[in-house]
């Protein structure tokens, strides 16, 4: 049977992962951050001495490059490098800058395609990213492109990571979240942008359980639930 796929893309901070998890949870499917996968071959840049700017040198890396990805008994989805669990280490503030160059590479975009895809092979799946309605999953069922202010966005980064017990400034934050936002933006491949038949959801004035109850009622309409 087609498995059913859901795509949600937009900006860093906007609340994908979570609210796409949330979505996930309630309707028994399995969610997929790619942001994370991307995370991991930054992680292996850094390792690796490479520069996350380069190309040739990211490219070059992949060879040696295994990830995979396992869902603990905890729900969270784990990513290994070469075998190591590294769900935590690629989290750290810096890894999202070295992601946001790293997955500029085509090379990089094309390594990762086919492993995304597959997992909504596989499983009915909500996926997050920034071009998986364009991209990855051009035929899922329902797209939407969830956003908010860029302050607003700064602001629950900013909460995340002190939760997380990690130092952050709302300042730096946000500078952090425009450069990267305008990086994903204008990169030639694979772009950050919104698929001509994803539904748009700005979140800015909504908390957690309106942005959940908002997005639910967009796919239980899109896809006759
Ligand atoms: O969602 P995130 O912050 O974990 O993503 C980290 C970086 O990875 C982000 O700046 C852009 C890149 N990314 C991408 O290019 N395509 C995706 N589908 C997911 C993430």
């Amino acid at each position: 049977m087609q498995q059913r796929s859901i795509a949600i893309d937009g900006p860093a901070g906007a609340g994908k992962s979570t609210l796409a998890r949330a979505l996930a949870q309630r309707l028994g499917y399995l969610y997929v951050d790619t942001g994370a996968i991307y995370r991991t071959v930054a992680l292996q840049a850094k390792r690796q001495g490479a520069d996350p700017g380069n190309a040739a040198q990211v490219a070059d890396l992949l060879g040696r490059t295994e990830i995979r990805m396992a869902y603990g008994t905890d729900g969270i989805q784990h990513m290994y490098l070469n075998g190591e669990d590294v769900t935590r280490e690629i989290r750290a503030h810096e890894i999202s800058g070295l992601a946001s160059q790293v997955a500029a590479h085509p090379q990089v975009r094309d390594f990762l395609l086919e492993f995304q895809r597959s997992q909504a092979r596989d499983h009915d799946v909500v996926m997050d990213g920034r071009d998986i309605g364009t991209v990855v999953l051009p035929q899922a069922g329902v797209k939407v492109f969830l956003t908010a202010a860029p302050e607003a966005r700064a602001q629950r980064r900013l909460a995340e990571l002190l939760q997380r017990g990690q130092q952050a400034q709302l300042d730096g934050i946000l500078a952090d979240i425009i450069r990267r936002d305008e990086q994903d933006r204008t990169r030639p491949v694979a772009p950050l942008r919104q698929a001509e038949d994803a539904v748009l959801l700005d979140t800015t004035d909504l908390d957690l359980e309106g942005s959940l109850a908002a997005l639910e009622s967009i796919v239980r309409e899109r896809l006759s639930l």
